[in-house]
């Protein structure tokens, strides 16, 4: 998965390099700066002291020491004072020089803090948008695992007014099942006598089924202890049988995937990368007819063929899923899917937001 959300401490990820939010000096100081020293061990700051110093945006590499990196990637975050002192850019620039950097070292996965939300005070939305849109920037020409590793929940925000509405969205999908419930217990009671008498004619007929019996219309033996299979004519029905049944089978997803990427004039390149899904698993599914993908791969691609709600429930059919209306996932797709939202980042921050698996995560 190109670009990933998490929820963790850094200094515990594994990644080819780990960026580590640092201060002009590169001496250490608090925050994800502190605990990056902390974790990677005294050798970290005597290679620190050789390199001078950084400037704000621009960014410079020291090994991974005790932590689970090959590189550490130190780059200085711009203090936020009201948004009109080129903070923007100066952050764009944190997120472009570690990646170029990164890239130019051979590194496959980075892993970056949120730079600058903590103690230069940078509002979390903003810098949110500002990693995700560099992140997709580089990923258009380039391959790489990018995380943006979120430290404490309140750090990760999404809009109040898309909060909201996917909020209100579940509790009137859950009330409406709660409502059918009901109504269904109602119609089960009312019908309790008819049902009393379906259920005794059941009883007749298993007593029914329970006398031997002549063969059937197929040619299939009864269970009868006296009459012998004739398993040729059964054998012969049954592969006749399966064979219609296997060639009426529907397009598998691999197929139906392939035909809506053609259908809608789409490259390969562009349908993978707009579902943020990596070229590797693509091929996977381009090259195996009866792949089966996780859902949140299936959905993944939903999304980037911006199929409606019904050719979603039907191309997730194809590898055995449904959009229920019980599952918080399933809600929050619908919800995106409905309002015309199909911007796999934007997805992915509403589902991390409400603690689901991610849009194309493994
Ligand atoms: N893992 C991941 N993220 C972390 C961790 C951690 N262990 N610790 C803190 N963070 C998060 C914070 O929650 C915040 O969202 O990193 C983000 C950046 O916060 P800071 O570390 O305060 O960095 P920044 O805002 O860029 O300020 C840099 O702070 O630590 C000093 O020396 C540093 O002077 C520099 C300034």
């Amino acid at each position: 998965m190109p670009f990933c959300l998490v929820r963790a401490d850094i200094t515990k990820f594994s990644a080819d390099a780990i960026v580590n939010a640092a201060n002009s000096s590169l001496l250490g100081g608090g925050g994800v700066d502190g605990a990056i020293h902390r974790a990677a061990g005294p050798e970290l700051l005597a290679e620190c002291r050789l390199l001078g110093g950084c400037e704000t945006g621009q960014a410079k590499a020291t090994k991974g020491y005790g932590l689970g990196c090959k590189h550490i990637i130190h780059t200085v975050g711009p203090v936020w004072e009201d948004g009109e002192q080129g903070e923007r850019e100066l952050l764009q620039s944190c997120y472009r020089n570690s990646l170029a950097l990164a890239e130019s070292l051979g590194c496959k996965s980075i892993a970056f803090p949120l730079i600058s939300a903590g103690v230069y005070g940078y509002p979390k939305r903003e810098a949110i948008e500002v990693a995700e849109s560099e992140a997709r920037r580089f990923l258009e020409d380039h391959e790489m695992d990018i995380t943006l590793v979120i430290f404490d929940k309140d750090s990760f925000e999404i809009s109040a007014e898309r909060f909201e509405g996917i909020r209100q969205f579940i509790d009137d999908a859950y009330a409406k099942i709660r409502e059918d419930k009901e109504r269904g217990r109602r119609e089960m009671m009312g019908n309790a006598a008819c049902f009393n008498a379906l259920a005794a004619a059941a009883a007749v007929l298993k007593d029914e089924e329970a006398k031997p019996k002549k063969k059937g219309l197929f040619g299939r033996a009864k269970k009868t202890e006296s009459a012998v299979p004739n398993y040729d004519a059964c054998d012969a029905a049954e592969e006749c049988a399966a064979e219609d049944y296997f060639s009426m089978r529907d397009e598998s997803f691999s197929q139906a995937l392939l035909r809506l990427i053609d259908e809608r004039g789409m490259t390969d390149v562009e349908a993978y990368k707009r579902a943020n899904i990596d070229r590797k698993l693509f091929s996977k599914i381009r090259s195996d007819v009866h792949y089966k993908p996780k859902k949140q791969t299936a959905v993944a691609f939903a999304v980037a063929l911006k199929l409606d709600i019904r050719e979603t429930e039907d191309l997730l059919s194809k590898a055995g899923y449904a959009l229920s209306n019980s599952l918080d996932f399933d809600l929050i797709v619908r919800y995106h899917i409905v309002h015309g939202i199909y911007d796999i980042f934007e997805i992915n921050d509403a589902l991390f937001r409400f603690d689901q698996t991610l849009l194309g995560q493994n």
